[in-house]
Parts: C-alpha cells; sequence; structure tokens
C-alpha cells in the first residue's frame, strides 16, 4: 500500500523545517512541500533544496506574486482595507491565496491531509482552516505546532536529535511574517507594549533621522481605484507596489506601531512596516473624497470597515465578502484620477488631486467674485436644519422653567 502524502506549506523557517521529519514520523507520511512566492523574498531553488534535503519528496514552488496582487491587494485597496484602523492586512490577505494553492497541490497529488505551520494563538491559523475546509471538506487540516504545543526548545531539541541539516546558530529575536504588502515583526522585545521597538526590528523603513533631507512628490494616477502609474509612467502591479515600498521605505513611511485584537480573544502589540500599502491606502481614500459623494462616503465606510474584519477574521470565503464587493466595485467606476503625495521624514501627506468625476466645483466653492452658490438660500435652509434641535430646546426650557421644575430627562 502506498504511503500517505501530506502537503506541506513550506516557508522555510524553523518551525516548517523540523515539520518534515516531524509529520514523516507520526504520520508515516511522505511530505510535499509547498512554497508560494507572495513576494517574501525568497530564493525559490534555495527553499526547494532545503526542503528537498530535509526529506520532502517533492517541492512545488508557485510564484503568486500578479495573483496576489490583483485579486488580493487591489481589492484591499478599493476597500481602504485597515483593521482596527492601522493593520493593512498584509498577512492576513496572503494566507488565502496559499490556502487556495495547497487545496490545488493536494488534489493534483491526490492527498488527503495538508499541513501548515502555525500556532494556535494566532489568526493565520483561522485563515488556512476556514479556506481549507471551504474549497475541500474533505481535506484534512493538521497544525504540528498547535497539535502537539512544539516549542522553540522543543523543535530544537528534535532538530538535533534527528540530525536535521538546520543551521540552530543563534536565534533570530523576532518572528517575521513579509509579502509585497507589508512586513510583520513580532515576538521578543515587542512583547512589551510599553518600550518603543528597537530599530533594528526595522529593515525596509529608515528612521526619520536618516531620511533624505529633501522632500520628494510622487504623483500615483489611479484607475477603477486600483493604481496604474507612479509619476505618469504605467507599470507591472507588482512592479508598482515593489517600487512604493522602495521609495516609501527611504523616506520612512509606513511604520505602524498598534495593540490588535485577534480573533481568537488576545490583544497583542503588533509592530508592521508597510510602505506601499500607506501611501496607496492614503492616496486611494483621498481620491474617493473628490469623486464621491458625501452619502456614498458615509455607507461605504461601513461597508469597507466590515470587509476589513471578514479578511482578518479569516473569512474570506465568505459570500459576504463577494456582494460587498458588488458595492464596492460600482463606487470605484468612477475612482479615476490622480493624487499627488509629499514624502519627508516618515511623513507622508496627499498635496494635490485631479478627477475628470471630481464633485468639487470651483465656482460653487470659491469665496472669489464670480461664485454660483446662491447665498440667499442658506438661510431658509438653516431654519429647517436646526429645526428639532431648536425644538428640543425650547421642550427644555418649559419643563424645567415652568412651575414645577420638573427635571427634564
Ligand atoms: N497580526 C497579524 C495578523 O494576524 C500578523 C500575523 C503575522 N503572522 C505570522 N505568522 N508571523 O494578520
Amino acid at each position: 500500500m502506498s504511503k500517505e502524502k501530506v502537503i506541506l506549506a513550506y516557508s522555510g523557517g524553523l518551525d516548517t523545517s523540523i515539520m518534515i521529519k516531524w509529520i514523516q514520523e507520526k504520520y508515516e507520511a511522505d511530505v510535499i512541500t509547498l512554497t508560494v512566492d507572495v513576494g517574501q523574498g525568497i530564493d525559490p531553488k534555495a527553499v526547494e533544496e532545503k526542503a528537498l534535503a530535509l526529506g520532502a519528496v517533492k517541492h512545488y514552488s508557485v510564484d503568486a506574486k500578479k495573483e496576489f496582487v490583483t485579486n488580493y491587494i487591489f481589492p484591499a485597496i478599493k476597500a481602504n482595507a485597515l483593521y482596527e484602523e492601522k493593520y493593512p492586512l498584509s498577512s492576513a490577505l496572503s494566507r488565502p491565496l496559499i490556502a487556495a494553492k495547497m487545496v490545488e497541490i493536494a488534489g493534483k497529488e491526490g492527498a488527503k491531509i495538508v499541513a501548515h505551520g502555525c500556532s494556535g494563538k494566532g489568526n493565520d491559523q483561522v485563515r488556512f482552516d476556514v479556506t481549507v475546509k471551504a474549497l475541500s471538506p474533505h481535506l484534512k487540516v493538521i497544525a504540528p505546532v498547535r497539535d502537539w504545543q512544539l516549542t522553540r526548545d522543543k523543535e530544537i531539541e528534535f532538530a538535533k536529535e534527528k540530525n536535521l541539516p538546520i543551521s540552530l546558530s543563534k536565534s533570530k529575536p523576532y518572528s517575521i511574517d513579509q509579502n509585497l504588502w507589508g512586513r510583520s515583526i513580532e515576538c521578543g522585545e515587542l512583547e512589551n507594549p510599553e518600550t518603543e521597538p528597537p530599530e533594528e526590528a526595522f529593515e525596509w523603513t529608515l528612521p526619520p533621522e536618516k531620511c533624505p533631507d529633501t522632500p520628494e512628490y510622487i504623483t500615483i494616477e489611479f484607475e477603477h481605484g486600483v493604481p496604474r502609474a507612479i509619476n505618469d509612467e504605467v507599470m507591472d502591479p507588482v512592479l508598482l507596489i515593489t517600487k512604493l515600498n522602495e521609495i516609501g521605505g527611504m523616506h520612512g513611511i509606513g511604520r505602524i506601531d498598534h495593540i490588535e485584537d485577534r480573533i481568537v480573544g488576545i490583544k497583542s502589540r503588533e509592530v508592521y512596516e508597510c510602505p506601499a500599502a500607506t501611501i496607496l491606502l492614503e492616496a486611494h481614500k483621498d481620491l474617493e473624497k473628490m469623486v464621491l459623494t458625501c452619502q456614498e462616503i458615509a455607507f461605504k465606510r461601513y461597508v469597507d470597515y466590515q470587509w476589513a474584519f471578514l479578511v482578518y477574521a479569516g473569512l474570506w470565503v465568505d459570500p459576504l465578502r463577494s456582494d460587498l464587493e458588488a458595492f464596492i466595485d460600482k463606487t470605484q467606476l468612477r475612482v479615476n484620477g490622480k493624487v499627488k503625495l509629499k514624502l519627508y521624514k516618515g511623513n507622508l501627506r496627499v498635496v494635490g488631486r485631479f478627477s475628470k468625476y471630481s464633485l468639487y466645483d470651483l465656482k460653487l466653492a470659491t469665496y472669489d467674485v464670480g461664485t454660483t452658490f446662491d447665498q440667499s438660500l442658506a438661510r431658509g435652509f438653516i431654519e429647517l436644519w436646526g429645526l428639532q434641535s431648536k425644538t428640543f430646546h425650547s421642550l427644555r426650557r418649559v419643563m424645567e422653567e415652568g412651575e414645577k421644575h420638573e427635571p427634564f430627562v
């Protein structure tokens, strides 16, 4: 009888590296590793060699950068997606994509089990498990770090015992997860929410002290709510995001430090570097303010909030996401135009915007001569606008100041 096959989402890090052998032994199974490139800056060849050296019977390497940008990052931009008003969902967006690839490879290989390296304390396990189960309910998902409560020490001990070819030299103080949309830095000193993250935690962004002394201006062009050009140069989506990470990083843009509510109930201190995301979300939101009505903007805020929550909470596959996107996409038909931004020593500011769908009407807004706004209409409007507030306070006065001095509740 042929052995069971397990498809392991493999990053090349310690957890998933020791897991190859661990799964082989505990499940008496063959392990097939899969690495999905979402712009985390890996050398796919080196990752493959490592996986095979550690005992994987086969390795798949999938370059999903373009798909990640077009099908995951672009919808996030259209939804102005920030979880708890701070986190652009960099890790959260990548998980359903990786999970879909796991399911695809499992189908191709006829495997009944897929595995990932998440612990039981985070959001990523939820994102992987929910997506896999929704796309392929017969698949079993195993997560050795969660299921056996593996710790770093136990992993190192296991690696030594089995003589695994892993360098266990000096332990890295941080746990990193990165892709085109940002870099998450966790563990070590960062777990103390009272203290500033040490400079060594940052790799993509410069501190303001080291940024250039002259500001840089950039113009981003959007079409239907997604970016298409920087400084009038139309660019491939992956290159566009990569460039903005470089430009933003050099000017210290996109450092995020906040207290985040994980779905499993834990409050955690999270630190990120997301230069491209910070720039694009700021520019996109500004352009929407030019072209959408105040009613559309007010309603879209709720829709955007719900979209970001679903994605954070591992419910990418919930039909509500695409329901919300039907509304969002309709609004984005007019989100065409250009936004000019100024980047300077960690500071990002929109300083200009243009759109042919702009609802900004200079003739209405100007304080100079030649305005088309009829000020005589304002008096009557204000009478009606404040009518109920005025009525309320009249009643309050009658009750409080009348003979009985009734308290007004
Ligand atoms: N707190 C973020 C999130 O839940 C970042 C997670 C980073 N993941 C990781 N495996 N290090 O999306």
